[in-house]
C-alpha cells in the first residue's frame, strides 16, 4: 500500500486550476520528487495534503485512510508533516524553544496539566527537551541551541525548520524547497540530512528547483506543469522526457 496516495486531486482558485486531476503515489521509504516550473501547483499540492486547503475535487489518502480536507493539526498527528517554502520560525525564541514548540503541536501534555504544572507535566517536559536536543544534534544545530533563531545564518534557519517538523515525529515529511537561498556547502549539508532522514525510515516528498539535489536524491520524480502531471519516472527518464524539457524551456528554468 502506498504511504500517500492522491486520486484525481483538484484545486481551483476562482477560474484558475492550480492542481488538476492529479494522481500520485508515494511509496513507503522513498524520497519522491515533485518538480515543475514556477506556479505549476507544487506548493498547492502540499497545502492540499497537509490540510491547509480542502480539495475542490479528488481525494488524499494517507496509510489507506481518507484525510482529504482534514485539519492540519489532525493530519500532523497521523504522521504527515510539511515544511514551508519560506522559513517560518519563532525568531525571538531560542533554537531549542523552537523545537519545543514543534513538540507541543502534537504533545500529550494536556491543558490542565500545563496549567497546574503537575509532576507528570514536568517529567514530560524534561523528556521532550531531551528529544529536542537529539534532533538538534542530528541536524548539527546543538552548538547553537541557546541562540535566538533570528541570529542564525540562513542555512541553519532552514535546518531549524526541518528540526521543528521532525519534532512531530513524521512518517512522511514534505519539504518545500529546502535548499533555496543556500550556498553550495549548505546545500550539500542539507542533502546529507535528507539522506539520513530516509535512512532513519522517514519517507520524503521533496519539492525543489535545484535539479542537482532532485536528481541526486530522488529515485522517483513526478513532474507537474500548469497543475497537471506531465511525466513521472526515474531521474534519467525525466531528464530526457521531451514534455518535461518543453515545460522547462518554456520558462526560464532548465533541467540540468
Ligand atoms: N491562495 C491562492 N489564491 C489564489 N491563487 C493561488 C493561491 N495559491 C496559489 N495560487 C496560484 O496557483 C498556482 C500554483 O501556485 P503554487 O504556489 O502551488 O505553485 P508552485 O509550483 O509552488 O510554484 P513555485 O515553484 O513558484 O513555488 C499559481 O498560479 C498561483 O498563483
Ligand atoms: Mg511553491
Amino acid at each position: 500500500m502506498p504511504l500517500l496516495e492522491l486520486k484525481g486531486l483538484t484545486k481551483y482558485f476562482g477560474g484558475l486550476g492550480a492542481v488538476r486531476d492529479l494522481d500520485m503515489q508515494v511509496e513507503p521509504g522513498e524520497i519522491h520528487g515533485l518538480i515543475g516550473p514556477n506556479g505549476a501547483g507544487k506548493t498547492t499540492v502540499f497545502n492540499l495534503v497537509s490540510g491547509v486547503y480542502s480539495p475542490t475535487k479528488g481525494k488524499v489518502f494517507f496509510q489507506g485512510e481518507d484525510i482529504s480536507g482534514k485539519r492540519p493539526d489532525l493530519v500532523a498527528r497521523r504522521g504527515l508533516t510539511r515544511t514551508f517554502q519560506a522559513t517560518t520560525l519563532f525568531h525571538n525564541f531560542t533554537v531549542l524553544d523552537n523545537v519545543m514548540v514543534g513538540f507541543h503541536l502534537h504533545s500529550k501534555i494536556n491543558f490542565w496539566g500545563a496549567l497546574f504544572n503537575t509532576p507528570h507535566t514536568r517529567r514530560r517536559e524534561k523528556e521532550l527537551r531531551q528529544k529536542a536536543l537529539e534532533i538538534l544534534e542530528f541536524l548539527g544545530l546543538a552548538p547553537m541551541k541557546d541562540e535566538y533563531a533570528r541570529n542564525l545564518p540562513h542555512g541553519h534557519q532552514r535546518a531549524l525548520g526541518v528540526a521543528i517538523a521532525l519534532a512531530t515525529e513524521p512518517k512522511l515529511l514534505m519539504l518545500d524547497e529546502p535548499v533555496t537561498g543556500m550556498n553550495p556547502e549548505e546545500t550539500r549539508v542539507m542533502m546529507d540530512h535528507i539522506s539520513k532522514l530516509q535512512e532513519r525510515g522517514i519517507t520524503l516528498l521533496l519539492v525543489e528547483h535545484d535539479m542537482k539535489v532532485v536528481m541526486g536524491l530522488c529515485k522517483k520524480i513526478t513532474v507537474v506543469s500548469f497543475g497537471r502531471k506531465i511525466a513521472e519516472g526515474g531521474p534519467d527518464d525525466i531528464k530526457k522526457n521531451p514534455e518535461v524539457i518543453e515545460a522547462y524551456l518554456g520558462g526560464e528554468e532548465h533541467v540540468a
